[in-house]
């Protein structure tokens, strides 16, 4: 099988791009499947995750240095893996990001539901549909992140997203302590075990979407 690759972007830092990248490669590794993750960004967050631990399950490789070249070294990869993660830098408009979308078949663009977070998501928007013109087939999906949805002015902001022009994932990420563990610990949520028991079930449903979707 050739690997189905996915691009998580979005120009804001602190969005949770390493975070999404690292739980559904993790938890597609866990599934049986062959995952690269490639971290695109310098700071190399998803490269010192997989470090820290013993054997995470997915291969994580600095592949920054690519630059605009990302897409033609990942292409000779596409052959080992089933699936390829990358995680791209806070630039939309990054020659590497740029690189990233114009290989992916899914761009992933989590979003934490508050205002400025979502203004500075435009700029994502922008780079999606500039990366369709050479890869028109590239479908996006938002990831609520950090979701915190008890909250009235997070439902507020929520109502919002359907105008920003790209779909929203039915599966979400909440604000858990378990995602942040699984980073200090470099391991994946169903590494955790039974403390991180929710955690590996919305992991596992936006896995599952995902794969849906790539099918
Ligand atoms: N759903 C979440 N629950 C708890 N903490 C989160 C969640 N998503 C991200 N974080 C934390 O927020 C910070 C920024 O996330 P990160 O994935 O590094 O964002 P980005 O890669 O977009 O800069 C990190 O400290 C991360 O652990
Ligand atoms: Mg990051």
């Amino acid at each position: 099988m050739t690997a189905r690759v996915i691009a998580v972007v979005n120009q804001k830092g602190g969005a949770g791009k390493s975070t999404l990248a690292m739980l559904l490669a993790g938890s597609l590794a866990d599934a049986g499947d062959r995952v690269l993750v490639a971290d695109a960004d310098p700071q190399n967050t998803a490269l010192r995750w997989a470090q820290t631990g013993s054997g995470f399950p997915a291969d994580v490789e600095d592949l920054s240095g690519e630059e605009g070249k990302l897409h033609k070294h990942l292409r000779k990869r596409l052959d080992d893996y089933d699936y390829i993660v990358i995680d791209s830098p806070p630039h939309a408009s990054a020659p590497v990001t740029e690189s990233a979308l114009r290989l992916a078949q899914l761009a992933l663009v989590p979003v934490i539901p508050s205002p400025p977070d979502l203004w500075a998501s435009l700029r994502t928007r922008e780079a999606i549909t500039r990366a369709r013109r050479k890869n028109p087939t590239l479908a996006a999906r938002i990831v609520v992140n950090q979701a915190q949805l008890n909250t009235l002015l997070a439902q507020e902001v929520l109502a919002l997203l359907p105008e920003f022009g790209i779909p929203l994932l039915a599966a979400q990420l909440k604000s858990r302590t378990a995602y942040r563990q699984a980073a200090v610990l470099g391991t994946t949520v169903r590494a955790l075990g039974a403390r991180a028991a929710i955690a590996s079930l919305e992991v596992e449903a936006l896995r599952r979407e995902v794969m849906t979707l790539l099918a």
